[in-house]
């Protein structure tokens, strides 16, 4: 009978020998048993973990976009209820300060008879008053600047002794007489009187027109010989 050749062991030169395993299970493997299953414990999500981050996108998922939708509708709605009640107090503190043109007086003093030098027509107070204050032999009197035909500021010309409107050309004397253009009446004359103190002081709110007799009136002219 020819002999049964077993494999041998011997490590064969160039080939690497098969390398022994690590360890051997120290006992006989027991029959696994299955692993107890642990009771859920209920997770209690954290602020700022994962669990809480995801939770939009469950709801998403879970067909639950209605509640999304819902509290982005309510929230829209609380803002614009909130946009309405602002308006309506913005509103309420408009009318607490109401627009107010806010005017010069119409009272002022000129300052002194003796400031003005006789046979001039003083153009001081135009740009703030709108008056000239007109000094002669007897007194003074003031001069409203506002034409008689549509109401334009005429121009007190020194070298012709005239006020001119520039609109539409109409010319007045150095008393306001209306003597050129289309004004149909001279310019008014406003309240000038004396203060406490000795200044000129004038009214432009009360006026005086010549074609009425106005003129005469004892505050229509200063005596101040
Ligand atoms: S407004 Fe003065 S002339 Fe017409």
């Amino acid at each position: 009978m020819a002999e049964e050749t077993k494999p041998s062991t011997a490590p064969v030169e160039g080939v690497p020998a098969p390398a022994e395993k690590a360890h051997k299970p120290a006992a006989a493997a027991a029959p696994a048993k299955p692993a107890e299953a642990a009771p859920a414990k209920p997770t209690v999500a954290k602020a700022g973990s994962k669990q809480t981050l995801t939770q939009p996108l469950q709801e998403k998922e879970s067909g639950n976009i209605w509640m999304t939708r819902r509290n982005f509708l309510s929230r829209a709605g609380w803002a614009a209820f909130f946009s309405f009640v602002g308006t309506m107090l913005l509103g309420s503190l408009r009318f607490m300060f109401p627009r107010v043109l806010f005017e010069p007086s119409t009272v002022f003093k000129a300052g002194f008879p003796g400031d003005y030098p006789i046979g001039a027509v003083s153009t001081r107070w135009i740009k703030d008053y709108r008056t000239w204050i007109v000094r002669n032999e007897q007194g003074f009197y003031a001069i409203f600047a506002q034409c008689t035909h549509l109401g334009c500021t005429p121009r007190w010309l020194d070298a012709e002794g005239k006020f001119k409107c520039p609109c539409h050309g109409s010319g007045f004397t150095m008393e306001a007489i209306n003597f050129e253009g289309p004004a149909p009446r001279p310019l008014e004359r406003v309240q000038i009187t004396l203060a406490e103190d000795g200044q000129l002081l004038i009214d432009t709110s009360i006026r005086f027109r010549e074609e009425t007799g106005q003129w005469s009136n004892p505050n229509a002219f200063l005596n101040y010989a």
